[in-house]
């Protein structure tokens, strides 16, 4: 989305932030890496072992055992290493038991703290931020490129410590051993780091495209499940089908892709690895042969088993370039989130409302254009004293909804103020000000729990009065007491358990249990029938009393008694006044009223 990296700054050195994460636990991640270091060495000194236990029975011991022993006894000396290779085993396993608890322990509180932190960053996001991201790519964010991150702290790091220790470990054991039988068994070492990072350059684009598929499949899979009543009711079973094979035919194909080419890779770095190993044995029993105490047996042996130890892992280097190139792409867009602050921050300096707040409402010149759109308000003003109600009618798309995130500082007017008792709403803390303003908006979103929990979102705790009585305000109650188990009601994922007349209800009540000095009513009661919202009507004035209201209706008769109404066209105010002076005046809201009305005859 080009979109993208103006609202992210990319992270310069994500693998760098990532170690950062790291600093509170230093201690545990160096006790990590030392019993990773500990158990490579410890692994790699049977190829050791077995080179002094032949030379030993061969009676040609290594001369520091011989001395320290004081014997040449074969026997004796076989007993020794015997004992020595089972202390070595022994320790080898205890270090492997901690490096790799404590690695996964590591990666898993670097992985908790990042996913809070980037959620937490997250939710201080502007509006503009979700409307502009798929949900998918967000959410890949919080689970994928953080379990990537998780995965490598927990596998990859410690893989490219053990290949570190092991090339130096291993490779100078060897040379102080024969540095000309090490250079004859890494012979082949050039072309199998030549051929890594071609196979590198070659599958990083191909496994790009695996997650490319796999993404558009998750996501036709996704939209297809949320999306299903429509799909039935359409019959679009057949069309959804082929569709979705089409998205996993991709898919199965560029894994093919990919598969083709990993599958050559390994076999490959074997014919490399069988050439070194084959030198060794070659050039290494001519020089046991001729060499004239060159090379003894056990060293030969030594040779042969270490060569292999050090060229194996090898064939697993692309594997790790690969997971440490897709954990720092991973940390990249992670921290890309985390270190993009959000448009919409609480001012350096807060001013304070003063007790008890009045709620009135003022709009200056407000101007307001959305990034990708034509300009939705222009030198808007009005003014709402304290205790009003005031409805605002407008054509669909006339920008309604959008003056009510002005209000709230869900995005900021381009141009102008918003003043809340006087002050302009920049100048106060987020906090304070969307703590005086309580909406019922116009999509009604309902959380998975109980409808008591719904009604009672966001206090602290619930006072089950309290819920009862919002309940009653919204005509809830009736509804609710006659269902099975009452406010105890589970009402599904996004309240689908609900109808939309009910969901409407349930959110009214959550605004009327907050309490609050401004009330908005966007569209509040469109889903229900005349009945229950000539009642909700009747008791909007004792819901809304001694508070600020604005009440957004495209049906009419929802505002017809506020204390005053604004008609919305072209981003101004239009018309003003009360029900039956806009409808004498015989403009943009006599109109709309005759036609609600179905009073064609007067106009
Ligand atoms: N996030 C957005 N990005 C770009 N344009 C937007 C966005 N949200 C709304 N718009 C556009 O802004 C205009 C005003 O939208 P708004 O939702 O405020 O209308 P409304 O008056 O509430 O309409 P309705 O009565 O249908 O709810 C519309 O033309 C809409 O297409
Ligand atoms: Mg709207």
């Amino acid at each position: 989305m080009p979109h993208y990296s103006s609202t992210s700054v990319v992270s310069a050195s994500p693998m760098w932030n990532l170690f950062r994460y790291l600093k509170p636990h230093w201690q545990y991640f160096s006790w990590s890496c030392f019993a990773s270091t500990a158990n490579k060495v410890l692994d790699l000194m049977p190829p050791v072992l077995v080179g002094w236990v032949i030379d030993s029975v061969r009676r040609e011991p290594p001369d520091w055992i011989a001395d320290l022993l004081g014997t040449f006894d074969p026997w004796n000396l076989a007993v020794f290493l015997a004992v020595l290779g089972v202390v070595i085993f022994f320790f080898e396993s205890i270090f492997q038991w901690a490096y790799q608890y404590g690695f996964m322990n590591l990666a898993q509180s670097v992985q908790h703290q990042l996913r809070t932190d980037a959620y937490n960053h997250l939710q201080t996001r502007e509006i503009e931020f979700f409307e502009n991201h798929r949900m998918g790519e967000t959410m890949a964010m919080l689970n994928d490129d953080v379990n990537q991150i998780e995965r490598f702290l927990n596998i990859g790091f410690n893989e490219i410590l053990q290949l570190l220790v092991l090339f130096i470990f291993a490779g100078s054991m060897m040379f102080s051993v024969s540095w000309e039988l090490a250079v004859v068994g890494l012979l082949p070492l050039p072309i199998i780091l030549w051929g890594s990072l071609i196979y590198q350059n070659l599958i990083s684009p191909r496994y790009r495209k695996v997650r490319e598929a796999v993404g558009a499949l998750s996501s036709r899979l996704e939209n297809n499940i949320a999306g299903i009543l429509v799909i039935k009711s359409f019959t679009a079973e057949k069309f959804e089908s082929s569709r979705v094979s089409d998205s996993s035919r991709q898919y199965q194909k560029a894994n093919f892709q990919a598969i083709k080419l990993s599958s050559v890779y390994v076999p490959l770095i074997r014919m490399a690895i069988a050439v070194g190993f084959g030198g060794v044995l070659l050039v290494g029993s001519y020089w046991v042969l001729e060499g004239n105490g060159m090379l003894t047996v056990g060293e030969l042996v030594f040779f042969s088993m270490m060569i292999q130890r050090i060229l194996w892992p090898l064939t697993r280097m692309g594997v790790t370039l690969d997971e440490y190139e897709r954990a720092k792409a991973s940390a990249r867009r992670t921290f890309g989130l985390l270190h993009t602050p959000s448009k919409i921050v609480n001012p350096v300096k807060c001013k304070k409302l003063v007790l008890p707040v009045q709620g009135s409402i003022e709009l200056r010149n407000v101007g307001f254009t959305y990034q990708r759109g034509g300009v939705v308000l222009k030198e808007l003003n009005f003014k709402v004293d304290s205790g009003e109600m005031v409805g605002i009618a407008g054509v669909t798309g006339a920008g309604k909804s959008t003056l009510i995130k002005m209000l709230l500082r869900l995005y900021d007017p381009t141009q102008g103020q918003v003043l809340l008792d006087g002050i302009d709403i920049r100048q106060l803390e987020l906090s304070e000000l969307r703590a005086q303003i309580a909406l019922v908006s116009q999509e009604v979103y309902l959380f998975h729990g109980t409808i008591a929990e719904n009604i009672a979102y966001g206090s602290e705790k619930m006072d089950f009065k309290l819920v009862e009585e919002a309940s009653r305000s919204a005509q809830m109650h009736d509804f609710v007491q006659s269902l099975p188990e009452s406010y105890q009601t589970i009402v599904g994922e996004r309240g689908i358990r609900l109808s939309g007349g009910q969901r409407q209800r349930l959110s009214i009540a959550r605004a009327v249990l907050k309490n609050s000095p401004v009330m908005i009513f966007d569209e509040a009661t469109s889903s229900v029938d005349t009945e229950t919202e000539r009642a909700i009507q009747a008791n909007l004035s004792g819901i809304t009393k001694g508070k600020t209201a604005l009440v957004i209706a495209h049906r009419l008769s929802t505002i017809r008694y506020a204390d005053r109404i604004l008609v919305l066209r072209d981003g101004q105010v239009a018309e003003e006044g009360h029900h039956d002076e806009l409808v004498a005046k015989n403009g943009t809201y006599a109109d709309l009223w005759h036609i609600q009305s179905g009073d064609f005859g007067s106009h």
